[in-house]
């Protein structure tokens, strides 16, 4: 694998090559990932619930999520590492900025991720001005879970498939480089993609998009209650590079996710 970046990525999307992403938390696990042929490394504040036992992401700090890439930063050699920033590190545009700049300092990060569309805009210029590139999230926020009344798919009538789309589009504009869409229908999925430059990575969000990411945990079928739009990969006598290597297979030939794994 060649050092990917955002251009490789954007690359990746004119040639219609499927991106396989991942979440990952340690350095071992970047290690196997990365020789799996994963070439974007998420530190998702996922790991709240996955690594650290709760209920939402909702508790992970800014030194967790410091913690965690730094980890993993160890371990990666050539996958891009994004970084979540945590629930209400990024409630300004100047405290991102300080956020940010630590995740990458010092965690090793190469992009930040952040959750939001129209209110964050702000912050993805200024970030995007200081040399920081970022990752948007549309859709299903997990930060926002107790304003959205659950873990619900997003963008089901019309007026909110439109505010989806037009956030997109602003993030896009604003200097949002790779764009994640979670829980949204397939065909809005769809559309944004073919209207958007810059790569849309979807999870729960159908088979039509630029690639795709899982909860390295639900690919390994350490979840008790997975999500419906994701697949156990650690099955059939799999060891977990050849899980890794099933479902980068998988989402390269387009055969993730599956009209099982697509309905909302
Ligand atoms: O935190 C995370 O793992 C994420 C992915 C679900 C996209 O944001």
């Amino acid at each position: 694998m060649s050092n990917c970046t955002s251009a490789s990525l954007r690359q990746m999307k004119a040639q219609g090559e499927p991106i396989p992403c991942l979440t990952c938390y340690d350095a071992s696990f970047a290690r196997l990932l990365e020789a799996a042929g994963v070439p974007v490394l998420l530190v998702g504040d996922s790991l709240g619930m996955v690594v650290q036992g709760w209920e939402s992401t909702l508790p992970v700090t800014l030194d967790q999520m410091i913690y965690h890439s730094a980890c993993v930063a160890r371990g990666r050699r050539q996958a891009l590492l994004v970084a979540d920033l945590p629930f209400l590190t990024y409630s300004d545009p100047k405290q991102a900025l300080k956020s940010a700049a630590r995740l990458l300092q010092e965690g090793g990060a190469q992009m930040v991720k952040l959750e939001g569309g129209f209110s964050v805009l702000e912050t993805v210029q200024l970030l995007t001005d200081w040399g920081i590139p970022v990752c948007g999230h549309l859709g299903l926020l997990p930060q926002s879970v107790h304003r959205l009344g659950g873990y619900r798919y997003q963008g089901r009538d019309a007026a909110s498939a439109q505010r989806i789309r037009e956030e997109a589009l602003a993030l896009q504009e604003a200097g949002a480089e790779l764009l994640i869409l979670e829980c949204v229908p397939a065909d809005l999925a769809r559309s944004l993609r073919a209207a958007l430059s810059i790569p849309v990575i979807g999870i729960g969000a159908g088979p039509d998009c630029d690639g795709q990411i899982l909860v390295l945990y639900d690919l390994l079928g350490l979840n008790p209650h997975p999500p419906r739009f994701s697949r156990v990969f650690l099955q059939g006598g799999r060891d977990l590079a050849g899980a890794v290597r099933a479902y980068v297979e998988a989402v390269q030939s387009r055969t993730f996710p599956g009209p099982e794994e697509t309905r909302y």
